[in-house]
């Protein structure tokens, strides 16, 4: 394990671009918010003040509305196939550190980050970290409900499945594909997707068969020019053909986040906002509504029915700590069985599930962010052994490859995507301290 824990320091110092972290040196060479955060975790146990800074650094790009992008792009000339021209977003605003960066965000882990390093600080380096974090995260957190629950529901909408964070999710692609315009399905209808092919690089990176098929991706970038067209805001997007959804692992980490907003904002003596507040209480009565025989569904936020397409995502409500203690050991029993794990768990689609690919992006392979969210949630509910045997196979499976891999196969635990990838590394080194 010395050997292993070495790899993923390298992988980090080889990441590193001074004050923010790239997923992964090839097919992402920018900042991206939620891997940001699961990098702080790691990096908490090698150096807590650069952690500090990996989770400041994402206030860089926060937009006057409140809004911290998915994607803050670095000075670099790295190829990156959803990069700036495709966003165009400095049409629209600036951010405030003035780096470019997408229209749209990604699941907020901010605050659990933060609360994780600032257990490794001093408090007096802590409150320091606190106060200047505070204000920007409390606007990101307003304008999650302002922007994106107009109706109130207490759910958070989202407007492409990159701000999922789980992009070719089954759930998410059944409900973006027929959304996406006439000519983009007529195209990969009479070309397949062939000649899509050989338009994009990320495919060229790793195999295509570990990435999105070039028909869904175009279907993405599609939407992207949706969202641009509607300005980013959520009022205008509403009135075009974007889908809209209520995801269920997006808001069950708001309603963590939530807490530890709370937290902080105690710690340094500020008091959250009453409309905030209020919104956060409606939240963990609300994902309540997503739950059918057990089973935590996301919902389309213009028609209020659930997209019922059981994955990994209906798993986080149990992070949230928003589950009733009889519906928990039925989930504990979903999540270790054949289902979600063969030799390794748990897969990010059922193994029954005719969408499920074993090396698929999130189509069905092992994520070790995943697994770290749902081994807390367990550990929150008491389920120690069940915590514990996660945390051990999801050592296992990276030791098994003895590298850094993106995504790794339940069936076999081969190491899929980027081979060194930064959150992979960092959660390791959380979970071997
Ligand atoms: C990508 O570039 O494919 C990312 O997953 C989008 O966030």
């Amino acid at each position: 394990l010395a050997a292993l824990r070495e790899t993923a320091v390298s992988v980090l110092r080889g990441n590193d671009l001074g004050d923010i972290t790239r997923p992964s040196p090839t097919l992402y060479p920018h900042q991206w918010l939620w891997d940001s955060c699961f990098i702080a975790i790691g990096l908490r146990h090698l150096d807590p003040q650069r952690a500090a800074a990996e989770i400041l650094s994402l206030l860089r790009g926060q937009w006057p509305s409140g809004m911290i992008p998915h994607v803050i792009f670095a000075e670099t000339t790295d190829f990156y196939h959803a990069g700036p021209q495709r966003w165009r977003c400095d049409r629209v605003t600036t951010t405030a550190g003035g780096a470019q960066s997408t229209g749209v965000t990604q699941p907020p882990m901010i605050a659990e980050a933060a609360v994780r390093v600032g257990e490794m600080m001093t408090d007096s380096a802590r409150a320091a970290f606190y106060r200047q974090l505070y204000p920007g995260l409390l606007r990101f957190h307003q304008w999650l409900y302002t922007e994106r629950d107009p109706d109130d529901d207490g759910l958070v909408s989202l407007v492409h499945s990159w701000e999922s964070g789980m992009d070719n999710t089954p759930t998410w692609m059944e409900i973006t594909r027929p959304a996406a315009p006439l000519a983009v399905r007529a195209l990969r209808r009479i070309n397949g997707d062939d000649a899509l092919d050989a338009l994009r690089r990320d495919s060229k990176e790793v195999p295509p068969d570990e990435r999105l098929t070039s028909g869904d991706l175009f279907t993405l970038y599609r939407i992207v020019r949706e969202l641009r067209g509607a300005h980013y805001d959520f009022r205008e997007i509403r009135r075009t053909i974007v889908p809209l959804v209520q995801d269920v692992a997006f808001n069950a980490i708001l309603i963590r986040a939530n807490e530890h907003l709370t937290a902080i904002a105690a710690e340094i003596g500020e008091v959250i906002p009453a409309g905030l507040r209020r919104s956060m209480r409606r939240s963990r009565e609300a994902i309540g509504q997503l739950v059918v025989d057990g089973v935590y569904y996301s919902r389309d936020f213009r028609t209020r029915t659930l997209l019922r397409h059981e994955t990994i995502a209906g798993l986080l409500p149990l992070y949230a700590g928003v589950v009733p203690e009889d519906r928990v050991d039925g989930m504990v029993k979903t999540l270790t069985s054949p289902r979600y794990c063969a030799r390794f768990g748990v897969a990010s689609v059922p193994l029954d599930d005719p969408a499920f690919l074993p090396r698929c992006y999130w189509q069905g392979p092992v994520w070790v962010n995943m697994n770290w969210l749902i081994a807390d949630g367990l550990e929150r509910y008491g389920r120690l052994d069940a915590a514990d045997d996660l945390r051990r196979n999801t050592v296992d499976v990276i030791a098994a490859s003895g590298a850094m891999y993106e995504y790794y196969s339940p069936l076999d635990g081969s190491g899929a995507g980027s081979n060194r990838f930064s959150w992979t590394a960092a959660l390791l080194l959380d979970l071997l301290a």
